[in-house]
């Protein structure tokens, strides 16, 4: 087995650094653009042994250290009663977004063992699939932050600037709060069921997270980042330990010193800051995670090469694991995805 993922995330030591890359499982790959040219978005969501194929397909095609199941961070707000919808080329819309106080009850506290049960059945598919493969890898469970899930229900979808969302938190802000909590919940049971099901590793997406200054921020997203972290720490998973937690942020270089003392092992960074000094900001607690830009991967690959042994000398203070800034472009060539991934295993190994 090659836990070297797992072990760096808990910040052992490791003979070098693990690698993968956040929504690995994607249409930069032929392979994936196949299965999604015979499903909709949703339905592969929905078929656990489709799950498994497209999520292994990284694992297989790209060399990654560790595989995150196929799903994505709506899902919860479907079961909530939103109408989630994916329109081809306009990305994620709800039918019934909720705009103020008065219509949090329209949503639905919802039975997460029914309403998203298929999510449990397709990690349990994967790491069935995983457990086939000569050299198995850990599998990744993750989640949205109740902030930018809060973000697309308020605002019926993706947005430029999410004003809905920011004109609510200043007009009602414990109105907006209330919502915040009730994500929160279904957020704790949804995480859960997926240790259950066999996630070794949780992380949580604040994409929207700099949309907020610190003060902001420490208001409306941290509070429920928290009361998750602690819901989820220490529960074992199926290995019998507890799972690292995984934090990303987008665009929140300003948000470190209240990042630093988040509940989890693991800071995922953007592409915006180089980890060295990440790292003097945060102290020697957290294992960073990231950070070459994902645009990086559209250029030569000896120039990704450069650039990767340069993220490894920023990262040599400490846990590290390598990733990208943010998610893959579609646009990038699969065999540029490789030459990094190769060039992280080549180039990071460290002294017996
Ligand atoms: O490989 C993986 O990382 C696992 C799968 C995964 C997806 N989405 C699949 C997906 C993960 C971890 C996500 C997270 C996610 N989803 C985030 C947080 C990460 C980030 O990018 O900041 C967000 C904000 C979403 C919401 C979402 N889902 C949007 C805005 C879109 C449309 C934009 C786009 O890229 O098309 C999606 C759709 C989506 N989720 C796709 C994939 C592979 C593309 C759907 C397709 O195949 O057509």
């Amino acid at each position: 087995m090659n836990d070297l993922f797992l072990r760096e995330a808990r910040g052992e030591a490791t003979e070098r650094r693990p690698v993968w890359m956040m929504r690995q499982a994607g249409r930069y790959l032929a392979e994936y653009r196949a299965v999604r040219a015979k499903v909709d978005f949703l339905t592969l969501c929905r078929t656990p042994e489709l799950v498994a194929e497209v999520s292994l397909q990284p694992v297989r095609l790209v060399g990654v250290d560790a595989a995150i199941f196929f799903a994505d961070i709506l899902l919860p707000l479907d079961a909530m009663g939103a109408g989630l919808r994916f329109v081809k080329g306009d990305g994620p819309s709800f039918e019934h977004p909720v705009r103020r106080r008065e219509e949090i009850g329209n949503l639905r506290t919802p039975d997460v063992g029914a309403s998203l049960g298929y999510v449990f059945e397709a990690v349990a598919a994967v790491r069935r699939e995983i457990a086939d493969l000569p050299e198995p890898v850990p599998l990744i469970g993750f989640g949205g932050t109740p902030w930018t899930l809060a973000a697309y229900l308020v605002e019926g979808g993706g947005s430029q600037g999410f004003p809905r969302l920011l004109e609510w938190s200043y007009r009602d802000p414990e109105g907006l709060s209330r919502l915040l909590d009730l994500i929160t919940e279904v957020s704790i049971e949804y995480l859960e069921g997926q240790i259950e099901a066999g996630a070794q590793a949780i992380q949580l997406f604040d994409t929207w997270a700099g949309l907020l200054d610190l003060e902001r921020w420490r208001r409306f997203s941290m509070p429920g980042v928290v009361r998750i972290f602690e819901a989820l720490a220490g529960r074992p998973g199926k290995g019998g330990r507890g799972v690292p937690l995984i934090f990303f942020a987008k665009g929140a270089g300003h948000l470190l010193e209240a990042l630093r003392d988040l509940p989890c092992q693991v800071l995922s960074v953007d592409w915006r800051q180089p980890l060295s000094e990440v790292r003097k900001i945060v102290g020697p607690g957290k294992v960073l995670q990231g950070n070459l830009d994902p645009a990086a991967l559209l250029g030569p690959i000896p120039e990704i090469e450069r650039l990767t042994a340069r993220l490894l000398e920023e990262g040599a203070g400490g846990s590290h694991i390598v990733n990208l800034g943010h998610g893959i472009f579609k646009t990038t060539p699969p065999d540029h995805a490789r030459a990094f991934v190769a060039a992280v295993q080549r180039l990071s190994a460290r002294p017996a």
